[in-house]
This record gives C-alpha cells, sequence and structure tokens, in this order.
C-alpha cells in the first residue's frame, strides 16, 4: 500500500476502506509517513468530505493507534460524561459524584484547559492535596471502592488523533464535523466506558456557533458511538454566556459544591440536572428522562450526592471539609475589582469567548501548554443574559492576584458585554437532546 495511491483516491472522492485508514494512522503514528503527506490527505478529507463509514473507520483507527482502558474489573455499567468545551463549565465536580451515587460505576478520565476553556483536572486541583494523576491501579480500586475516581489522562491514549489533531491545527483543517467527531470519539472510546454521554455546547463560547453545525456534530458522534458498540446519547447545551457566574478554578469547585447543595445559579444546576438524568438513562437507573431528572433531583436533595463528593474528595488525597467550608479552605485572590454598569438597561450580550480569554489573561487559564495557571483568580459574573441593571451596579467580580494583564482583561470583558435598552430573551440551556 502506498500513501500516494490513498492521497489520490481521496482526492478523486472516493471513499477509503478500513485498511486503508489503519494504514494511515499506523503508519503515521510509527513516524514512516511524512507531515506533508498527512497534511495533503487531510486536505482532501476536509474538501471532499467522509463518508459515516469512513468516519467510523477512522475513529477506529485513531483509538486502536494507543492504549484502550479496560474497565471490566469494575462490575456494572459504566457511564462516562464528554463536553465539547466551554466557558465556566464545572459539570463533571456535580455530575460524577451525583450519578456514583445512585450506584453506577464513573471512572472518569479529564484533561487540562487551554485557551478560553477551563479543564476538570485544573479545577480539582484548587482543592489542598487533591491528586489527579493516579496509577491505573489506583484508579480502577477506587471506583470499585467508593464507586468514582477522576484522573488525567493515564497511559498513551489515541496518539493517531494527538498527532493528527496538532497537524490540522497548523493547515486550516480542524473545523470539519466528520474530523472533529472522530477526534472527540477516538479518546473516548479509548476510555472504556460501556456508554457515553455527550454535552454538545453550541454559541458565542464554543466550537459550534451555530444549532445547524451543533446538531451535525452531536449525530455524528452518537452514530460513531452506537457503532462501536457503546451506547451513546448527547444533549446540545447553550454556550452563548458563561455556565453558571463562576469562570476560574477555585471559583468554579465553590459553585460546584454549591450546586451539589441545591443552591448553585440557575441555569448551571438546570443543566446538571439534565445531564444526569441522561445518564441514569443510559445506566438504566431509570426508563425515561423524566424519571432521571427526578432521581437527580432526589440525589442532590437528600444530601446523597454531597456525601458522594465528600469521598470522592477524601479519597484522593483533598481536604473534605471544602465541602462545608469552601469559603475556608480553597485559595482565595488578594483583590476584587468590579466591572460597573455605564447605563441602565438589560444585559443582551455576554461573549463567552471574550469572557474566558479575560479569565485566562488574569491566570486562570493557559495560552500555552506549559503556562502555569493560579487556582485563586477569573471571574464572576453578578449578571446573566435577559436581567436588568442599574447604572452603577456591579455587572462582574474579577478576582485578581497579578496585575500584569489587567487592563487588557478589563477591556476586554467590557467589550464582551452589551447592555440594550430592551429586554432580550434569556437563551434555553438545553437546546436538544439526541438518543
Ligand atoms: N476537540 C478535540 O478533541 N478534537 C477536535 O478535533 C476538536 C475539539
Amino acid at each position: 500500500m502506498r500513501m500516494y495511491d490513498i492521497i489520490k483516491k481521496k482526492r478523486d472522492n472516493r471513499a477509503l476502506d478500513y485498511k486503508e485508514y489503519k494504514f494511515f494512522i499506523d503508519e503515521y503514528v510509527a513516524g514512516r509517513v511524512p507531515d506533508y503527506q498527512a497534511a495533503a490527505l487531510l486536505m482532501a478529507i476536509f474538501i471532499r468530505q467522509l463518508s459515516k463509514e469512513e468516519t467510523v473507520m477512522l475513529t477506529k483507527c485513531m483509538m486502536e493507534s494507543g492504549d484502550c482502558i479496560d474497565l471490566t474489573a469494575i462490575p456494572g455499567v459504566k457511564v462516562d460524561k464528554h463536553s465539547t468545551g466551554g466557558v465556566g463549565d464545572k459539570t463533571s465536580m456535580v455530575l460524577a459524584p451525583l450519578i456514583a451515587a445512585a450506584g453506577i460505576p464513573v471512572a472518569k478520565m479529564s484533561g487540562r484547559g487551554l485557551g478560553h476553556t477551563g479543564g476538570t483536572i485544573d479545577k480539582l486541583e484548587s482543592i489542598p492535596g487533591f491528586r489527579t494523576e493516579l496509577t491505573t491501579g489506583e484508579f480502577i480500586d477506587s471506583v470499585k471502592r467508593i464507586g468514582v475516581a477522576i484522573t488525567g489522562q493515564t497511559g498513551n491514549i489515541a496518539p493517531g488523533d494527538k498527532k493528527l489533531y496538532a497537524l490540522r491545527d497548523v493547515t486550516a483543517t480542524i473545523d470539519n464535523i466528520s474530523l472533529i467527531a472522530s477526534s472527540i470519539m477516538s479518546k473516548k472510546l479509548a476510555a472504556g466506558a460501556d456508554c457515553i454521554l455527550l454535552d454538545v455546547k453550541v454559541g458565542s463560547g464554543a466550537f459550534m456557533k451555530d444549532i445547524k453545525g451543533a446538531e451535525e456534530l452531536a449525530n455524528t458522534m452518537v452514530l460513531i458511538g452506537n457503532s462501536s458498540g457503546r451506547k451513546t446519547m448527547a444533549v446540545i447545551s447553550d454556550m452563548n454566556q458563561p455556565l453558571g457566574n463562576a469562570v476560574g478554578n477555585a471559583l468554579e469547585v465553590r459553585e460546584a459544591i454549591d450546586t451539589l447543595k441545591g443552591k448553585g445559579p440557575e441555569d448551571f444546576s438546570v443543566l446538571c440536572i439534565e445531564l444526569g438524568a441522561a445518564m441514569l438513562v443510559l445506566g438504566e437507573k431509570v426508563k425515561d428522562m423524566e424519571q432521571g431528572r427526578e432521581l437527580a433531583r432526589h440525589l442532590i436533595s437528600s444530601g446523597k450526592a454531597g456525601e458522594k463528593f465528600v469521598r470522592f474528595v477524601e479519597n484522593q488525597g483533598g481536604d473534605p471539609r471544602v465541602f462545608e467550608n469552601h469559603n475556608e479552605i480553597l485559595p482565595k485572590s488578594k483583590e476584587q475589582l468590579e466591572i460597573m454598569a455605564e447605563n441602565h438597561g438589560y444585559i443582551s450580550g455576554l461573549d463567552a469567548e471574550r469572557i474566558g480569554i479575560g479569565a485566562m489573561l488574569l491566570g486562570a487559564g493557559r495560552s500555552r501548554k506549559e503556562d502555569r495557571i493560579d487556582p485563586a483568580v477569573g471571574i464572576v459574573m453578578n449578571k446573566k443574559l435577559g436581567q436588568p441593571v442599574r447604572k452603577g451596579e456591579s455587572i462582574a467580580t474579577l478576582h485578581i492576584n497579578d496585575r500584569e494583564n489587567l487592563e487588557q482583561a478589563v477591556q476586554l470583558l467590557r467589550s464582551s458585554i452589551t447592555v440594550s435598552e430592551r429586554q432580550a430573551a434569556n437563551p434555553e440551556i438545553i437546546k436538544r437532546i439526541i438518543e
């Protein structure tokens, strides 16, 4: 088999078969296919598109290029969850203990943040002592003992995707639905769960800016999951403003804890109940979404999800007092600065991407992989879309430790906020559910 013939075939708009994708991915990972040939094939795929069958085949080959985590030692149906990335997205910290409290084992691998979106691992590390680098043995043993563990990526997961993603980034081939779907799903399938729930974000702070693209991405990923023998569902949710109020690591842990106590912001709480319900359906704890919502609400109001959070934090070396007393235990910034409204009116725009970049400039995120983050800093939105605001009232609070990029962050935050005379509708947090 020759790479030249594979590129030519795709260039001429003919579908490739499994052996050809396998050859491409394995030889590329082994360093025997040069970047220029891989880039040529990527561009041919980008222009000619992949059929559904080809998308499933490419995903499988990328999954097979590295380690696949074996969770069979953990009894029960394992349900995983993945978000396509948003600003202020702290759902895993609520859902993992909530689902575990229902008796569904949660063995979750999470990532760090890059760019305007944060990562669950960075957020959890703001809890003093919390360990995110579990060995495979510790990871499996934790789930068997207490029903839940979250670790940073272990092993060599989907190296074919890792290498191709970096190449796509510099060859203008990122924004193709089949390539995005296969990239995400190759890693999710390799993580070993029996069922997968996808939270596909749509809006200004998301990869997918419009509902049509989000639906197409969600449908493609659901198809890949189901064709690969994993029961998969997707929820499409709004990302036209930050999720909840807090953006920044310790600030988000605080909000996740409040939500587990039933005192979280409305949009975030609704999303957690909806995603929780879908995971309970996938894990066969309930028959339908309505029963799932009911059970998810009960797990919060009864304190069972909170109790599981405490055990989870303790088990991974974190200070469990954080649940009762996050004000004392979590790191706090030295300084706070209010962003005041300049006019009376209604909040009609809160550009999530700019707010995410603003938080990153304060030190809550990374622009490059090697950047260090400050767990204490970030932004808390005091107003959300559609809410009235008076001149001089605070729209957002900046939590600051280092003033180096403060001016730029303030400018960006100000430019992300629009106040209008007329009240705009507050977007529905849940857009679609795809089963
Ligand atoms: N996230 C991924 O993991 N891959 C993509 O291609 C896009 C977003």
